[in-house]
């Protein structure tokens, strides 16, 4: 059994086969990068999601969670930083009129033709590249230059002060860069006036900050203590693209961590850097505990000019796409710059009362930020394969985690003619969905009915065939194994549920 990698392609094409994810507002063209979780996207993006809620909120005791509203008091965008320098910047193509973001366009390296013999001007090309050596290679592969005469030229690197970057497609020049808010504004109220404007959030974590004091106040806590949240974010993109993992809707799944800063922690106490280590350890072991290969993440730490400005530290999880290695998850310490920004605002107090101490004092804050919609593409990515089977079809698998998968269990009669198989497989159907997701299908062959189930992900397909009639046994197959083996048929429901329950809790 060998298997191919995965492109996203295959992952894209199985989405929309499959009832993942369309396209949206697909009847009229579509909207650009803008997408639609179908019957069964919205089920794995949920499980995503509760994966992440029990992990950090049901599974620990010092989590609290929250869903505050996307719009909130313009001011809060304002102590943020966010109106001031939530921006991105852009540059356009003077001759293909394409739009990039400054900081996403690639590296260039100048390459410098001299005439061999010494005669004649030279001539400078600008070359997408990383490194002299694979600027070069390009060259005399021809890549940057179809017209090149053989021969007659000597190549050096030019002065990198001389390089300028061009456009990636065409070559052309670019425009000065323009900062460009990533913001969506809209109005509250009849009246489009500025008074009324209001911002759909870029980011969850603001309606955290202010509302710690609430959680903080009604449910009793002292530091350290995490305040979760999952919900919708905005942004306009720039340069959206590669399906869903940069969107200008999606859904975050942010954690604020509320503790000690270093200085004020006693003897045995994590400090604030000790919790950064914590969070670090935690996130990476959650997307290795749900299925992801470890090999396939990895944390990338900023560099100190990286750093957002009011950040003591930043690591991204970072997981081996289709498209290369890139963001899954930033885990930042962002020290009490959120809370003080906040209070300095609303003229409200935010300090947190340390009896031990005797003293107020601004809390620090860790904050592990996820997206749910770039989580739901690395399990997709990494539970996808094509295997090949000797003398049969290619087999489309989604292996994903038992918790994750949108069908747990589906319920087939291997001759949908015989109504005694059919009402069987049916009543069976129906007696196991009030404990897991449960589906009867009998829509073809048998054989097609196991493959369709395999690339979708459900865990367990049962049988019902002409001996259960008087054996009272089913077939009960597994997705990872294709093995089969027959059991009661009353004791289905808890062997997928003990199942479940084992994967769950692993
Ligand atoms: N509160 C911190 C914050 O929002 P971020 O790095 O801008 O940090 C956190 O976003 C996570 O949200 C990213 O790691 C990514 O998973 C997700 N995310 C951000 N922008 C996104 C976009 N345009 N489309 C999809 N997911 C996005």
């Amino acid at each position: 059994m060998t298997t191919k990698p995965v492109t996203m392609d295959a992952i894209v094409s199985l989405c929309k086969r499959r009832g993942l994810i369309f396209q949206s507002s697909e009847i009229y063209g579509g909207l650009g990068s803008t997408w639609d979780y179908g019957p069964l996207g919205v089920e794995l993006k949920r499980n995503v999601k509760d994966a992440w809620w029990r992990a950090m909120v049901y599974e620990r005791d010092d989590i609290e969670g929250l869903d505050a509203a996307i719009l909130m008091h313009p001011q809060t965008w304002v102590a943020s930083g966010h109106v001031a320098s939530f921006s991105d910047p852009l540059v356009d193509c003077r001759d293909c009129k394409r739009r990039y973001r400054q900081d996403h366009l690639p590296h260039f390296v100048g390459v410098r033709l001299v005439p061999a013999s010494g005669e004649g001007s030279p001539l400078d090309l600008t070359v997408a590249a990383d490194t002299y050596e694979d600027a070069l290679k390009k060259v005399k592969q021809g890549k940057e230059w179809s017209s090149q005469p053989k021969g007659f030229w000597k190549t050096e690197e030019a002065d990198p002060s001389t390089v300028v970057a061009v456009c990636p497609e065409c070559g052309g020049g670019l425009t000065e860069p323009r900062q460009f808010n990533l913001m969506f504004k809209t109005h509250v109220g009849p009246v489009e006036e500025s008074g009324a404007v209001v911002y759909m959030r870029p980011e969850t974590a603001q309606g955290i900050f202010v509302n710690f004091e609430n959680v903080m106040t009604s449910m009793r806590r002292k530091l350290p203590f995490g305040i979760a949240q999952v919900g919708k974010s905005f942004r306009n993109e720039i340069t959206p693209g590669n399906f869903i993992f940069r969107t200008r809707e999606f859904e975050q799944m942010e954690l604020e961590f509320f503790c000690k800063p270093g200085d004020k922690c006693a003897a045995g106490e994590r400090t604030d850097m000790e919790w950064w280590e914590h969070w670090k350890e935690q996130r990476l072991e959650w997307y290795v505990r749900y299925g992801i290969r470890r090999e396939n993440l990895r944390l990338r730490e900023h560099a100190s000019d990286e750093l957002a400005h009011y950040a003591k530290g930043c690591v991204d999880v970072e997981y081996q796409f289709p498209i290369g290695w890139s963001e899954l998850e930033g885990i930042a310490n962002r020290t009490d710059y959120d809370l003080r920004q906040h209070m300095e605002h609303s003229k409200k107090d935010l300090r947190f009362f340390d009896q031990d101490r005797a003293e107020h004092y601004v809390p620090y804050v860790i904050e592990p930020s996820a997206g749910a919609d770039r989580g739901t593409l690395a399990f997709l990515c990494d539970a996808f394969r094509e295997e090949a089977v000797e003398g049969k079809e290619p087999r489309k698998v989604l292996s994903l985690h038992y918790s994750l998968a949108p069908i747990k269990c589906a319920v087939f009669p291997l001759l949908k003619n015989r109504p005694e198989l059919v009402e069987k497989a049916r009543k069976l159907a129906r007696d196991l969905k009030p404990a897991f997701y449960t589906v009867y299908d009998d829509t073809a062959a048998i054989g097609k009915l196991y493959r369709r189930q395999d690339e979708i992900g459900t865990p367990f397909c049962v049988t019902v065939d002409v001996d259960t009639l008087t054996d009272g046994q089913v077939t009960l197959r597994n997705r990872d194994t294709m093995q089969q083996e027959r059991v009661p048929l009353e004791k289905v429901g808890g062997i997928v549920s003990e199942a479940l329950d084992t994967a769950r809790n692993r």
